[in-house]
């Protein structure tokens, strides 16, 4: 045993918590989500750990509607007597993959860890729900149940997996569970259940594991109990038909109801909760006439029950005959068999069977032992059904939820692992298990017990005596163990037990005698026959098993289940048994805070290692934080998980190494490294959501350039180099243009704008700048301030305003050339733009959406194109005529009222677009038919941001924003990296490959930077206008390499000029 060195101790304390729980309350509290801070979220940060502190802490978060609190990993949860708000879907969300400290304590934040490090870890996980009975034990493991199920995927077979796993609950309720005092919904029985999982973590199946059924509840309660749930739930919910097959009356009338005077619990709805079970029998798939003979037996076991005995010279005889017809027929035997084999019994004797009469207490206590075992092995049998339902071919993944006392002893573990720390008392259980259950030296309770019951004969009389006398001789002395008149005492864990001696002896036999197993053998049900499967003649005689042994035997296999999975805990905290709502006891606070070791969990945690994993587990979890270690560390893994550590500067007094584990002390280091290791996954995130946007705007803008091919099909010959180009929507960056934008309302969508040329009615052209957009098509010029102040500077003017209403159509010749009429009631506009088929298709999808109907487009070689009227003169039209020329540029001749346009064959009107040809290249590279008609540059300003010009004549053709979508595609939009960030995105498939080391050359081709270029990645340089660097390579893609101030990257060609 670890002695306590209380000065030591807090002095650490002291030292080492002090400060911390300062910076570790502004550091992590989650009051920036805004909800109102009660005392501590963890009692580690207690700034004094005393049985009172922690008490307080308690009760004022109680009072303020908290009912969960953490000390480190563990929960405890205060029965609140009232439903919280804080149990929807909200939280669901909110606490799913979230980190501990994120949000408040919570029973859903262990749920959501439980199930990540499940999957994470590939381990299995368990938790262990302790505290007192009304103490919330079973509504926490529903809730755990309840979210694991919403947070989890899985199609329809999960689902019906979920469904069985929710349903069992209300079944099993329903057969095991029962008013007390101190608990209307009392679990009188222990439950381990397991929630199986797949590779994927869908909950695919299930295993349930009960342990020691209340038996002696189907017989007799005390005063303010009742029996199991499912008695009165029939009989108040059974329909009129099944009252009468079942014999159904008021349950005073039967004597396993009467006893206590107890019918009704407040809240509970007997008859609706009755329809639920029958729900519940369903959905688990227990056939219809299987479900009708489980309430045969329930209503059988009653009218057994009401089988009374009187004595008749020393023997017992059934008192009313009249009574055994019923359960008789209800249970499928032969009511006289039935009476025979509860006033006697066969008796095997040295070779030969003798029968034995009983008496009176005798017979009634067989009564009750057939009415128990019928109940336990119908309750057996209900959760196998739900087993069955829901077993899985093999096992893969599970979380265990065990609804049962616990304890947590980890102390062991530092010595084993050779851990510095230090050590601090705590009572070890050890002492009162090994009183209980040791085998020698000297025996335990168990033990005396087996053995007394062994060498007991039939009617077991006078066998507690002799059990009190060895108990007494074997641990008499045992600092836990006294005895007194009726029987002994323990001193358990939480407190002394008394233990009443009287009958012990034959409840440890536990042993059905042959005659009721046969009796019920004998019944014409089968379903009733296959809950009793003894092969009673070829049994072996061997020692028969007892209730202890039976007990033991659980436990072990149930420690060793545990044992396999990482454990997690709740302790359960009843705050009063006034099952009022806002009801503190503070006596009853303090015991629980006592017995379940709270102050020990708190010191414990602050003194040692709050967390503790295997080094291969570790190098798992947090192999992403760094290169080495992803996907897997090569060497030694100790070395391994000091790298990590090392590498998120955690201070050495921080962790120790063990010799298979690593021990990391506070819970702030920890976070440290789960924060690192969420924000590395969170980037990953990131780069996945961004290739992934990046590939669904690519397909948008393939769709779109098939259905723009479809508008030029047939009709009219491409330019060689148009076919395979991208559309990017918005050619003049109007984002960087407010002079442009304050023609347009404040968030009006952008879906095409470009510099165009028009032409009047002297076939003059002209520049214009042509934006299309939901509302309609505008035309923006230059013009020179006639007037004012700011007269003689040129200024954007809206020379015109089309909208979708008026225009009347679209015609275009069916040469390769890129003119364009656009027809509306007043007057039509002649234009010519390299971009017109993505204007083209843009325009004629939102002029169907508005108007509802499609745009007319026609080709033919003769257009006609109305002027507008001016003034006297004006109006009329003029003939757009074209004619095959040489080349593929246009050549224009203007003559009177006919303009002609010579141009050469293009590709045939069949052309199409080719897939997977020039994907995603960047914005066409010269291309003859711009060179005729663009201006060289843009309003002759140079872009502070945008790319300039690629080749030497031509104006900057850049994308600025992707808005040439349709519909919502806002999630395109990933933050502004400016004009050449999004150029060059459009471009990464067209980057060159990485460039070789650069090699000391004395001096290569250099640059001079004409304007000023920020690096958009990793991989490129930036540099300012006027800085002259090495040129390491040119490529063709327009993404030169470059070596700038030492470092080597990628920069536009075109920002620079060569030297
Ligand atoms: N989180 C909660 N919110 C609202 N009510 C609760 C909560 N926990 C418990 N209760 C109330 O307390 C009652 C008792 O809880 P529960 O049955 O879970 O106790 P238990 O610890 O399982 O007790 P036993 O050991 O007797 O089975 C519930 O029926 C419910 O009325
Ligand atoms: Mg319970």
């Amino acid at each position: 045993m670890w002695r306590l060195q209380s000065e030591e101790l807090n002095l650490w304390i002291y030292n080492h918590t002090h400060t911390d729980t300062q910076t570790l309350n502004a550091k992590y509290h989650w009051q920036s989500q805004n909800v109102k801070q009660s005392g501590v979220d963890d009692m580690v940060l207690l700034s004094k750990i005393t049985e009172d502190a922690i008490v307080d802490n308690l009760k004022k978060r109680y009072m303020d509607d908290y009912i969960f609190t953490y000390i480190g990993p563990v929960l405890i949860s205060i029965n609140p007597f009232k439903q919280m708000p804080y149990f929807t879907d909200r939280e669901v969300e909110l606490y799913q993959g979230a980190a501990q400290y994120e949000n408040p304590p919570h029973i859903y934040a262990l749920s959501d860890y439980m199930y990540r490090n499940m999957m994470i870890d590939a381990e299995n996980q368990c938790v262990i729900i302790s505290g007192e009975s009304g103490a919330g034990k079973t509504v926490a493991a529903k809730y755990i149940m309840g979210y694991i199920s919403k947070v989890s995927g899985g199609g329809s077979k999960v689902q019906h997996v979920k469904d069985i796993i929710l349903q069992s609950n209300p079944l099993l309720e329903a057969f095991g569970n029962a008013k007390t005092v101190r608990n209307n919904n009392s679990s009188r029985f222990g439950k381990y259940f397991e929630i199986q999982f797949s590779r994927g973590g869908e909950p695919d199946g299930g295993k349930i594991s009960n342990f020691l059924l209340e038996k002696s509840r189907v017989v007799n309660q005390n005063e303010n109990e009742r029996n199991f749930h499912i008695y009165y739930q029939m009989i108040e919910g059974a329909n009129t038909q099944q009252k009468q097959d079942l014999g159904i009356m008021t349950p005073d009338y039967y004597y396993y109801l009467n006893q206590s005077g107890t019918y009704k619990v407040d809240g509970t709805n007997d008859s609706k909760d009755f329809q639920e079970t029958m729900e519940a029998m369903q959905v688990i798939g227990i056939p219809g006439d299987i479900q009708a003979q489980v309430l045969q037996i329930v209503a059988g076991i009653l009218h057994l029950g009401n089988i009374s005995f009187i004595e008749a010279g020393n023997y017992g005889q059934v008192e009313s005959t009249d009574l055994l017809a019923f359960p008789a027929y209800l249970l499928g035997i032969d009511p006289n068999r039935l009476q025979d084999k509860l006033i006697s019994r066969k008796w095997d004797g040295k070779g030969e069977s003798i029968k034995v009469t009983l008496n009176q207490e005798q017979a009634t206590y067989t009564r009750d032992a057939l009415a128990k075992a019928l109940y336990a092995r119908l309750f057996d049998y209900l959760v196998e059904a739900v087993n069955k339902a829901i077993q899985k071919p093999c096992e893969e993944f599970s979380t265990g939820v065990l609804d049962i006392y616990g304890f947590e002893i980890f102390q062991e573990e530092y010595v084993q692992e050779g851990i510095k720390w230090t050590p601090i008392e705590y009572f070890n259980n050890k002492i009162v298990c090994d009183l209980i259950e040791n085998k020698l030296n000297p025996p335990g309770i168990m033990s005396v017990l087996d053995d007394v019951c062994a060498t007991m004969h039939a009617k077991g009389e006078g066998a507690d005596g002799t059990l009190l006398q060895k108990l007494q001789a074997a641990v008499g002395t045992h600092e836990h163990f006294n005895s007194w008149n009726y029987g002994f005492v323990v001193h358990h864990y939480a407190g002394k037990v008394s233990y009443d001696i009287k009958g012990f002896c034959e409840r440890n036999r536990d042993v059905l005698f042959p005659d009721l197993i046969e009796l019920m053998q004998s019944s014409e049900y089968h379903f009733i026959c296959s809950l009793f499967p003894e092969k009673l003649n070829t049994d072996k005689k061997s020692r028969p098993t007892t209730a202890s042994s039976k007990i033991k035997k659980q436990a072990n296999d149930l420690v060793s289940t545990l044992m396999k999975c990482t454990p997690h805990y709740i302790r359960c905290i009843k705050p009063n048994e006034t099952k009022r709502p806002k009801d503190w006891e503070e006596s009853r606070g303090r015991h629980q805070v006592e017995y379940l070791g709270l102050r020990e969990n708190i010191r414990v945690r602050r003194a040692g290692f709050a967390y503790r994993r295997p080094f291969n587990k570790f190098l798992m979890r947090y192999a992403i934080l760094t290169a080495e270690t992803w996907p897997c560390w090569r060497g030694p893994e100790q070395q391994g998980v000091l790298h990590l550590l090392r590498s998120v500067n955690m201070d050495t007094d921080q962790y120790q190494m063990g010799r298979n584990k690593v021990f990391v002390k506070n819970p702030e280091s920890l976070f440290l490294l789960e924060e690192m290791r969420e924000r590395k996954f969170d980037t990953f995130a990131r780069i996945i959501q961004k290739s992934w946007r990046r590939c669904i705007a690519r397909k948008k803008y393939e769709q779109m350039r098939e259905e723009a091919s479809d508008i030029l099909y047939n009709s009219k010959e491409r330019r060689r180099n148009s076919i395979n180009r991208n559309f990017v929507g918005d050619y003049l960056g109007l984002e960087q243009r407010p002079e442009l934008r304050q023609f347009l309302a404040k968030r009006e969508r952008i879906d095409f704008a470009d510099s165009v040329n028009k032409f009047d009615r002297r076939f003059k052209s002209i520049k214009r700048d042509l934006i299309l957009t939901p509302k309609g098509i505008y035309l923006i010029g230059l013009e020179k301030v006639k007037k004012g102040p700011e007269k003689g500077q040129i200024k954007e003017v809206l020379k015109r305003k089309l909208e979708f209403g008026s225009i009347s159509g679209v015609s275009l010749s069916t040469r390769q050339d890129d003119f364009f009429i656009l027809h509306e009631a007043q007057y039509d506009s002649l234009l010519e733009s390299n971009f017109k088929t993505e204007f083209l298709s843009l325009l004629a999808k939102r002029y169907e959406d508005i108007n509802k109907r499609k745009l007319t487009i026609s080709f033919t070689d003769r257009l006609e194109f109305r002027v507008k009227k001016e003034g006297w003169g004006g109006g009329g039209s003029r003939m757009v005529v074209f004619l095959r020329g040489q080349g593929d540029l246009a050549q224009i001749k203007p003559g009177g009222k006919t303009l002609t346009i010579t141009v050469g064959d293009g590709l045939p009107k069949s052309s199409r677009h080719q897939n997977g040809a020039a994907k995603f290249s960047r914005a066409p590279q010269s291309q003859p038919s711009e060179i005729t008609y663009s201006a060289p540059n843009k309003h002759g300003r140079p872009p502070s941001t945008a790319p300039p010009k690629l080749g030497s004549q031509r104006a900057p053709r850049v994308p600025v924003h992707n808005q040439n979508n349709q519909g919502n595609m806002d999630f395109l939009n990933v933050p502004d990296q400016g004009m050449s960030g999004k150029q060059r995105k459009r471009s990464i498939s067209q980057r060159p490959p990485p460039a070789p080391k650069p090699q000391l050359r004395p001096q290569g081709p250099r640059c001079r930077a004409i304007y000023q270029y920020i690096g958009q990645d990793t991989d490129e340089i930036s540099f300012d206008v006027n800085e002259v660097f090495d040129l390491v390579k040119e490529d063709s893609s327009g993404w030169w390499t470059g070596r700038h101030q030492g470092r080597e990257g990628l920069f536009p060609g075109n920002y620079v000029e060569k030297i």
